[in-house]
């Protein structure tokens, strides 16, 4: 079974750097929310509170994205282990008119977690099986 999903965003002023176009950290952020968003719909029928991010990589910024512009995110989950997801997330940029671009690409590890009592989290087998 493929697990996927996509997610938007529009660069608004607050958005940016001191060039005017999307800020890095910015990007990272959405791409994190992105990647959490198809790791939440793997979590079906767990035992678990939720997933956090354990690790990124290979984060590639390959075109800067104008304010105004959209931000298309897919996400697609790669790799499971017995916690953890492997999750592929590319960051299309949509010029006015439509015409798409890919901007940023990177990898993300979310492990499937509960909530311990002290607030820390304990990584939990989500079960989930990719074939
Ligand atoms: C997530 C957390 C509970 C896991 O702790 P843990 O029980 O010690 O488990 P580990 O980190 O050793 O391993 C968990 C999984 O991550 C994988 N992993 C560990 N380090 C990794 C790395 N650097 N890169 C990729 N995967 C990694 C392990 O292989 C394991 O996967 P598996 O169970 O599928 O084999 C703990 O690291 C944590 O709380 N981290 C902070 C999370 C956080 O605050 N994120 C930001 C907010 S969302």
């Amino acid at each position: 079974m493929k697990y996927s999903a996509k997610y938007s965003q529009l660069v608004m002023p607050q958005d940016t750097n001191i060039l005017g176009t999307l800020f890095g950290g910015k990007m990272i952020s959405w791409m994190d929310i992105s990647a959490a968003k198809v790791a939440h719909r793997c979590l079906k029928d767990v035992e678990a509170d939720s997933i956090v991010t354990r690790a990124m990589e290979s984060i590639e910024f390959r075109e800067a994205v104008q304010m105004g512009e959209w931000v298309n995110f897919e996400s697609t989950v790669i790799t499971v282990g017995k916690t953890s997801f492997n999750i592929k997330v590319e960051a299309y940029a949509e010029s006015i008119g439509g015409e798409k671009r890919l901007a940023c690409s990177g990898i993300f590890t979310m492990v499937s977690v509960c909530k311990n009592e002290d607030g820390t989290f304990k990584s939990v087998e989500h079960g989930l099986n990719l074939s």
